[in-house]
């Protein structure tokens, strides 16, 4: 039987500066403008394939069923996908990560934008990069950013702006810093970022000023990433991650992301820069520290955020390309493999790689 399918490769990203809050215009705009960093060290594999066979679209995460809150979010962009392309069958997601799920590590960045990428590819659509990353941020804001490689910003929302997508700061050979990210826990989180933001917009007395001061902190940040200054950089992100958590802390009843490891690997981040090395924090919806440093000291730095007593593991990982499709209408059991087994297969059959996403993006 005939079967339409894609695999995407997509990577998470971490925002130098924070998107926190929506617009209640509607949309699922941002109210504040954001800068991330896609970044290769951390990978989602997601197959899309539409079938006649099936009555139900059907998701299947780290080999398992998902539940049907997130079938139902994956639904919500698979029938955008099938009112713009005219197919009709429901389709089976097979996604897998190489890296802690829902636990703040941004895997619904990645799990959004390797679905956009599959999902409108395996329906026939043609869509610009553009179109593609519109597509992600109306599920979820920051996938937005992980279709693109490299720096990557998205401006704040306003009324009228149906349409919105992230645009490239800078391709990932751009800067070569580093993020190493220590993982404090391996659970899901207690409040998610969809949630948490709510609240926070809706109870925080503190949420005005986080809105009012966020796109300055935004500029700072954006201009030290094409200065390629990275004390600019770290201590402009640090404000930025540490006003979102202080205005959530601020809510009623407070949120509370943060355990005492995530302090822990503050302080020692702290004890690394005094000593001369360049290592700066942001955290976002969840307890895990992401240190950001230059090249020549991610060994140091991951030595001594690892050794810190309560650190899981840590992973190390870089700027890296935006979301990339593998295969386009190949027989439905290999890709499903491709998905499930292992995120490092060697994929042969590529289609587009990432160069291509670049190049086309640079273009815009
Ligand atoms: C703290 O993009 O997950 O990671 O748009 O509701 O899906 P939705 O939220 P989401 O929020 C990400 C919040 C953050 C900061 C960021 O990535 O900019």
């Amino acid at each position: 039987m005939k079967t339409k399918t894609a695999t995407t490769l997509a990577h998470p990203n971490i925002a130098l500066a924070k998107y926190w809050g929506k617009r209640e215009y509607g949309h699922n705009l941002p109210a504040v403008p954001s800068l991330s960093v896609t970044l290769a060290g951390m990978t989602t594999a997601t197959t899309v394939t539409f079938d006649e066979a099936l009555s139900a679209d059907v998701l299947i995460l780290g080999g398992q069923e998902a539940s049907a809150h997130a079938t139902s979010r994956v639904s919500v962009m698979l029938d955008r996908i099938r009112a713009r392309s005219g197919v009709k069958e429901k389709a089976r997601v097979v996604s897998a990560n190489d890296f802690p799920t829902a636990s703040g590590l941004a895997s619904s960045a990645s799990a959004f934008a390797a679905l956009a990428v599959a999902a409108s590819t395996a329906a026939g659509l043609h869509l610009s990069l553009e179109d593609m990353s519109n597509l992600a941020r109306m599920t979820s804001v920051s996938a937005a950013r992980s279709v693109l490689g490299g720096f990557v910003e998205l401006r704040a929302g306003w009324p009228g702006d149906e349409k919105l997508a992230a645009q490239q700061v800078a391709p990932a050979e751009h800067w070569p810093i580093r993020i190493v990210v220590a993982v404090v826990s391996e659970g899901p989180k207690a409040v998610g970022s969809t949630e948490g933001m709510a609240h926070t917009a809706r109870t925080s007395p503190y949420f005005p000023a986080w809105v009012e001061r966020a796109p300055g902190v935004y500029a700072r940040v954006k201009q030290a990433i094409l200065d390629r200054d990275i004390e600019a950089l770290g201590v402009a992100a640090e404000e930025s991650a540490f006003a979102m958590h202080a205005t959530s802390l601020a809510a009623t009843p407070g949120l509370i992301y943060w355990t005492g490891t995530t302090l822990e690997v503050l302080a020692e981040v702290r004890r690394l820069r005094a000593v001369g090395l360049s290592a700066y924090a942001t955290i976002d919806a969840g307890p895990h520290v992401k240190v950001i440093c230059a090249a020549e000291d991610e060994a140091e730095v991951t030595k001594f955020i690892g050794a810190v007593p309560g650190v899981k593991r840590t992973i190390v990982t870089r700027p890296g390309p935006g979301a990339r499709v593998f295969t386009v209408e190949e027989d439905r059991a290999q890709a499903d493999s491709m998905a499930s087994d292992s995120i490092s297969t060697a994929y042969t059959t590529l289609d587009i790689d990432s160069e291509d996403f670049e190049t086309e993006s640079a273009k815009r």
